[in-house]
């Protein structure tokens, strides 16, 4: 990042003039340094959902949105769904660096030893309506791991917080598996310490006494990938949430259960789940495709093309591309069927060929084609967004920890235009 000689000068329509400094990134964007404008002018600036605001600086994630390039601390994430599991991500999202062999082993050994849950959660698990959301059982669960795992006073802030990432990396995929034995009446299952991160999820998911279940390798293969794909995404609306909270000096297991919270909704995470409804009810409707578009691109419908649409990506996601590409391979080496493939590439080929879909460069994002794998793993349509967190938690984990060694470090408190009324004074209550 440098600072140009030159800067931006803002001449406001009372002769109030300000010179902005212009950033550089590394990547040859260029950005306005407003920071000092209400101090020198009396004005804000007005940015409504934060479309043209950056928050913060960040050397976590690079997006480029127009020519569909997305890289994790530098590296392609091609390269990543390739070349590495889901643990070496994970290391190089919370450490900084890719793990070698070694590396690894320990660090997915060290997961391994903290995956149990305190026998008390596990009983408050237990009290959950088995038809309970398993995001909020996820969320809640999250926020109390810092009441049965507190940080301890005499212990070094740094060490302190070493703990508490390893216990959340890896005490949420054990919530997550449990949630689902809880939804579907089953005894938890403890985790086994030889089996890796996504073998482990798997067999606590679908593990019984007498189903005599091991991993699908393909499977475990599948899932390293897709949580890749979701490991980070730079400020989208739950990582913006962590570092918000985070920035109130709450701890991570309180800032991550905000980031659960803002997943959850179906423009964000909880798309995924939204885009399985949609190819069912497409289906069990007899919908045509070409309907799905119409009712699409009407106002007066509240239908919308689940998983498809992006505030940054105004061509293919890339993730889409490589969610598809997954999905495809499970399918061909499962030999499995799934007509909601057929109707999703259906949709995706006439949308991305219609016009009202291309002007507005809508085209399928990242929670188009994973739930039909995860549909194909077993995993049922409303853990998907449960599913999204569990990949999220490295880069959620990762800005958090970046917020707390930036030299800037402030709360986050944007300012607002008040649009109430003036002063007002209050009558009497039998005058009102
Ligand atoms: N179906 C139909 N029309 C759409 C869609 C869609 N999925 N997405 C956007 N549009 C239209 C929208 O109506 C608007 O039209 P107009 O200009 O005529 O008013 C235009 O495209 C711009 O949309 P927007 O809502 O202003 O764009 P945004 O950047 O605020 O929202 C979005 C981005 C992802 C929330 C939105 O595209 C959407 O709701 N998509 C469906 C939900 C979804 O798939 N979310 C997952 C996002 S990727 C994973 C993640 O980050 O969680």
């Amino acid at each position: 990042m440098t600072i140009d000689n030159k800067k931006a000068k803002i001449i406001l329509e009372d002769g109030c003039e300000f010179d902005a400094d212009i950033i550089h990134d590394n990547m040859g964007s260029k950005s306005i340094d407003i920071s000092g404008l209400r101090k020198e002018t009396g004005y804000i600036t007005y940015d409504p959902g934060f479309m043209n605001t950056g928050s913060c600086m960040s050397s976590i994630c690079y997006i480029d949105g127009e020519k569909g390039i997305l890289r994790y601390r530098g590296y392609d994430l091609e390269d990543l769904v390739s070349k590495c599991d889901f643990i070496e991500v994970a290391y190089l999202m919370v450490k900084g660096t890719l793990p070698n062999l070694e590396e690894r082993n320990k660090y997915m050994q060290l997961l391994n030893k903290h995956s149990l849950l305190h026998v008390n959660m596990k009983q408050f698990l237990r009290n959950y309506p088995s038809d309970a959301h398993p995001m909020s059982i996820l969320t809640a669960m999250i926020a109390s791991l810092s009441a049965f795992y507190p940080e301890l006073e005499e212990r070094d802030p740094e060490e302190n917080i070493d703990l508490t990432v390893t216990r959340l990396l890896s005490k949420m995929r054990t919530i997550a598996a449990y949630t689902y034995r809880q939804m579907n009446g089953l005894e938890f299952i403890d985790p086994k310490y030889e089996y890796s991160y996504c073998e482990n999820f798997l067999n606590m998911m679908f593990h019984t006494s007498v189903n005599g279940y091991t991993p699908n390798p393909v499977h475990v293969n599948a899932l390293n990938k897709l949580l890749i794909l979701h490991a980070d995404h730079e400020q989208n609306c739950s990582t913006t949430a962590v570092r918000l909270v985070g920035s109130s000096e709450a701890n991570l297991y309180a800032a991550v259960a905000a980031g659960c919270c803002a997943l959850w909704g179906p423009r964000h995470g909880g798309a995924n789940m939204e885009v399985m409804n949609m190819l069912s009810k497409i289906q069990n409707d007899k919908m045509s495709i070409d309907e799905a578009i119409r009712k699409a691109k009407d106002k007066n419908d509240p239908f919308r093309l689940s998983g498809f649409g992006h505030r940054v990506y105004k061509t293919f996601d890339p993730r889409a591309k490589i969610a598809k590409r997954i999905c495809l391979e499970v399918m061909e080496t499962t030999h499995t069927n799934d007509p909601l493939l057929d109707i999703a590439m259906e949709l995706e080929e006439k949308a991305t060929h219609d016009d009202y879909f291309v002007s507005r460069h809508l085209y399928p994002n990242v929670d188009f084609y994973t739930g039909i794998t995860f549909r194909m793993l077993g995993i049922p349509a409303n853990l998907y967004t449960v599913m999204f967190a569990m990949g999220r938690l490295p880069g959620w984990i990762a800005h958090y920890l970046e917020w707390r060694h930036d030299e800037y470090m402030k709360i986050g408190r944007p300012r607002q235009v008040y649009t109430g009324s003036p002063l007002r004074e209050v009558k009497p209550i039998n005058e009102r």
